[in-house]
């Protein structure tokens, strides 16, 4: 699907896009359509009680004579609430309401929206954003699809008198292009996406300029990262930690952000293993490493002046005779052991390592770690929030604020030393489970003890990375949760002025 920007004048064919404010009705281009249609437009609107209110729509057949389609008003709620949010969801919902309709181009109208809170070429160039986001699909495997069940909508054009529009969006479509990688390797089942081949797309964001390293097995043992490896050691591919370095940066010496990421690209539990039912969900248990592939894409897609190191550890968890037991005592790279009470607390074990290596070896300003952690944490929050843990408030409250703004929100939950008490072990340093009271806490306390002094924070994402229905600019599936919220937070804190 192909967006371009254009001066405000009526297409003469497909369909339109156009806003329809709260309590003050139609905006620039809906005016100019129903004057075509001699009021018809407004007659409609009165009908069919549509007041402008955020994310309603009502989708009209254009009036003969100007060679439209159709005409589909999106309410817009009240201007001065419409953020950069909104204008996203405008964007999705006015795409999703014609992206099958057989029309093959859509022209979204922003022109002469009175009172915005925000600049007129933003509002554009986030509806563009927002249209761009929605019409992701993962369609590969189909083959039988009928044709009226294929998006149709081939290019989109948005309408606007602000001149900024394109130039404000050609770091949003840098985004969008993360997004989508992210949701390609996250949809992708885990016959095909496994360490080895998600570790090749990694490699592929050389062409943008990212340095990217392979460490294989045998270099991981070298490092000492037994927790790591013995996690992937029950499953016939072979594990792998990818280091995807950007230095955008000024200062090449500048200490870099690191992003750190879960990639269990199938999560059977191991021996530990897990119910049969729902299992297919697992092959997502790599969505973190997702986000952070992602991230590294859109931060290098609009070379972001910052330097950035994203890692992520590659494994699958699987059962067999040469799999990990409940009761083995492994040896991370920070020397600390840790006895296996639950193979399926294997993120944590994958993450140790990569967290420690990151530390050592980059000394970064801050780390952050994503991961489809614990089921624990869809039980505190739901599929609304993804779960913050720092140690840090200002780290914290940085994070907090970057999820608000692009729609990643997160919520923080404590960490605290009474709840690190229950990873005590009778054989080890610690256990890798701390029992069902605070499960995503036991688990984010298990990830502090790799970190040492670093500014740390950890995002569960097991809530969020996947969505059971549509929203406006995500389709159900993979919503590439964690990149916006990267993205937005390196903008604002960490790049060269
Ligand atoms: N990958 C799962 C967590 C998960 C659950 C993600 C549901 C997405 C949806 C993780 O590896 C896991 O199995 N966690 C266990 C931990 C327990 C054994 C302490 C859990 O949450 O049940
Ligand atoms: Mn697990
Ligand atoms: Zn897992």
């Amino acid at each position: 699907m192909k967006i371009s920007f254009a001066k405000p004048q009526l297409p003469s064919e497909g369909a339109l896009v156009a806003g329809v404010l709260e309590g003050k009705g139609l905006t620039g281009s809906a005016k100019a359509i129903d004057d075509l249609a001699a009021g018809g437009i407004a007659r409609a609107v009165a009908a069919a009680k549509f007041t402008g209110k955020k994310d309603q729509t009502l989708t009209i057949l254009a009036p003969a004579g100007s060679g439209l389609g159709r005409v589909v008003l999106v309410g817009l709620g009240k201007a001065e609430s419409i953020d950069s949010q909104a204008a996203q969801s405008f964007g999705g919902t006015g795409l999703a309401a014609v992206l099958t309709s057989g029309d093959t181009s859509l022209a979204i109208a922003c022109d002469d929206i009175p009172g915005l809170k925000i600049a007129p070429e933003s509002f554009a160039a986030q509806a563009a954003f927002g249209a761009r986001l929605r019409s992701y699909r993962f369609g590969k495997y189909f083959t039988k699809e009928k044709k009226d069940d294929k998006p149709s909508i081939k290019k989109v054009t948005v309408l606007t008198a602000a001149s900024g529009a394109k130039a404000a969006f050609a770091p949003l479509d840098a985004v969008a292009d993360g997004v989508f990688l992210t949701r390609d390797v996250v949809s992708e089942p885990a016959n095909v996406i496994h360490p080895e081949s998600l570790a090749d797309e990694c490699r592929k964001l050389s062409a943008l300029g990212v340095e990217v390293e392979v460490l294989g097995e045998k270099q991981m043992k070298k490092l000492g990262m037994g927790a790591l490896l013995g996690v992937g050691q029950g499953s016939d591919r072979e594990s792998q930690l990818v280091v995807m370095r950007w230095q955008g940066a000024k200062d090449a010496e500048a200490a870099p952000l690191a992003l750190i990421g879960k990639g269990v690209c199938f999560d059977s539990g191991g021996i530990s293993i897990k119910p049969a039912g729902g299992m297919e969900e697992m092959k997502w248990d790599m969505a973190g490493a997702g986000a952070v592939i992602g991230a590294m894409k859109a931060l290098a897609g609009r070379k972001a002046k910052a330097n950035v190191v994203g890692i992520v550890g590659l494994v699958e968890n699987m059962p067999s005779g040469n799999a990990q037991r409940p009761g083995d005592v492994v040896t991370s790279m920070s020397g600390q052991t840790i006895e296996v009470i639950n193979t399926d607390a294997e993120g944590r074990l994958v993450l140790c390592d990569a967290l420690w290596y990151a530390k050592e070896r980059f000394k970064p300003s801050a780390m952050i770690d994503l991961a489809t952690l614990t089921g624990a944490i869809i039980i505190a929050l739901g599929n609304e929030y993804a779960g913050l843990f720092a140690s840090q408030d200002k780290l914290a409250e940085r994070i907090t604020a970057a999820g608000g703004k692009v729609g990643e929100p997160v919520w923080r939950l404590p960490l605290g030393d009474a709840y690190d008490k229950q990873l005590k072990s009778d054989i080890a340093d610690m256990k890798n489970v701390g029992g069902r009271e605070g499960g995503s806490i036991t688990a984010a306390q298990f990830l502090k003890r790799f970190v040492a002094d670093t500014p740390w924070a950890h995002i569960d994402i097991a809530g969020t990375a996947w969505t059971k229905k549509d929203s406006a600019t995500c389709p159900k599936g993979a919503s590439a949760f964690g990149v916006r919220l990267l993205d937005q937070l390196v903008a604002d804190h960490y790049e060269d002025k």
